[in-house]
């Protein structure tokens, strides 16, 4: 077989046969593809795109190239939740104690943050004493205890996403929809889950401007985790504005908190609850999606969602006492409010340039390997819809100096817009792709 043929058969709209994905696979892996070819082959799967069946083919030989996790020495079945990225989304904080305390095991691989976006993993370790790099065997034994146990990916999953990405990044084809599609699988795949939730975040925080490019995304994945045997449903939900109010690591764990006590943002506990729901359906506790949201209400309400937490904090080695006084988590050292200039309501929110203004001010990274501070970000007091006087408040700025405060109060008020009439509503949680 000859890349050149490959990439010629891709340009010209054809689609591979399983063999010839497995050579460009091993290809990625051994080095015997130049990367002048990959890159083209890649610019040719942008234009042309991938079948399911091409994808789903990808997908598994990516993940089979590096450590492939066995969750089945676990008990039950197992539901992994993914976010295609957002800003401010802490989802999986508040998801998985409660989807582990209504009794369905939760064992877990989370990412970092880049760019724009947060990382689970980044917000957990502003706990104190949080460990996120726990051996298979200590993971294990965490879920057992506390029902949920969450680490970083580990060094060897799927190298074949690693090189590949690393070749789109600097060839404008990061944004092809089956080249994400097979990177986010591949990497869910050898995480080892019996089933996914996908959220597939749509707006101008995500990844994906638009609800078409989303949806295809979405239904690309679906495809590609069910014809893989696993269980899979993505749920669709916007993200014109952060989620939730706050936007930076150990910020964000204080609002997963209140949220787990029944005191978050409404959307932050709409949309957890939305995903925790098809994570209980997926794994047969509940026939419903709308018996399993009120089931995990209920554990909100009576307080076992906040216990599962600070049991899931102490097995991997935080702080538990945070769960009951939140003051013991980093703080900022200079917190500024930021006033409006006008009265008005707010009616949109530059979404990404706040994930990327709370990377400036030091809670993200511009490259991989950017060390973060875990007390930094935003909080914004006001969202799309609310009402706001002039001089009022609409956002916090924890900074590490009052000069970066006051740069980052510049950058809020030039990412807030305001009008006389309230903006249409629109829902968090566009669709199911089931
Ligand atoms: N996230 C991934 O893991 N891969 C992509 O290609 C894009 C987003």
């Amino acid at each position: 077989m000859r890349m050149v043929d490959l990439i010629s058969r891709k340009r010209d709209g054809l689609e591979h046969t399983p063999e010839e994905i497995d050579f460009i696979v091993r290809g990625i892996v051994e080095g015997s593809i130049p990367d002048y070819q990959l890159a083209a082959w890649c610019m040719a799967v942008y234009f042309q795109g991938m079948t399911p069946r091409e994808a789903r083919d990808m997908a598994v030989k990516m993940a089979a190239t590096g450590d492939q996790v066995d969750l089945s020495p676990l008990p039950g079945v197992k539901i992994d939740k993914h976010s295609t990225g957002g800003v401010g989304d802490k989802t999986s904080l508040v998801v998985a104690p409660l989807v582990a305390a209504a009794g369905i095991p939760v064992c877990k691989m989370s990412g970092r943050g880049l760019g724009h976006t947060g990382g689970t993993i980044d917000k957990l370790e502003s706990i104190p004493g949080f460990r996120t790099e726990l051996s298979l065997s200590e993971l294990f034994a965490q879920v057992r205890k506390a029902g949920v146990g969450l680490v970083g990916q580990t060094g060897n999953l799927v190298p074949a996403d690693k090189q590949l990405y690393a070749l789109r990044d600097v060839t404008g084809t990061v944004a092809s929809i089956p080249l994400i599609a097979t990177s986010i699988m591949s990497k869910k795949l050898a995480g080892g889950a019996d089933g996914f939730v996908l959220d597939v975040k749509v707006g101008d925080g995500a990844f994906l401007k638009t609800k078409a490019e989303a949806e295809k995304l979405g239904e690309l994945m679906v495809a590609i985790g069910k014809n893989a045997g696993r269980k899979t449903v993505a749920v669709l939900s916007a993200m014109d504005q952060p989620l939730g109010k706050a936007i930076g690591n150990a910020l964000e764990v204080r609002e997963a908190l209140a949220t787990l006590r029944g005191e978050g943002p409404a959307d932050l506990e709409e949309l957890s609850l939305a995903l925790g729901a098809q994570m209980l359906v997926l794994a047969g506790a509940e026939e419903e999606a709308a018996e399993a949201k009120a089931k995990l209400k209920a554990l909100i309400t009576s307080g076992e969602g906040l216990r599962t937490f600070g049991r899931w904090i102490e097995g991997q080695g935080g702080d538990p006492r945070i769960v009951d006084d939140p003051q013991l988590l980093p703080l900022a050292p200079s917190v500024v409010g930021v006033k409006s200039l006008r009265a008005g309501y707010v009616t949109s929110w530059a979404t990404e340039e706040l994930g990327l203004l709370s990377m400036r001010l030091g809670a993200g990274r511009a490259r991989k390997e950017d060390p973060i501070d875990h007390r930094v970000g935003l909080v914004i007091e006001k969202k799309i819809g609310d009402w706001v006087e002039a001089g009022e408040e609409i956002a916090k700025v924890y900074a590490r100096s009052e000069a970066e405060a006051a740069s980052g109060v510049a950058a809020v008020l030039a990412a807030v817009q305001l009008a006389p009439t309230p903006p249409p509503k629109k829902p968090l949680v566009i669709g199911y792709i089931i």
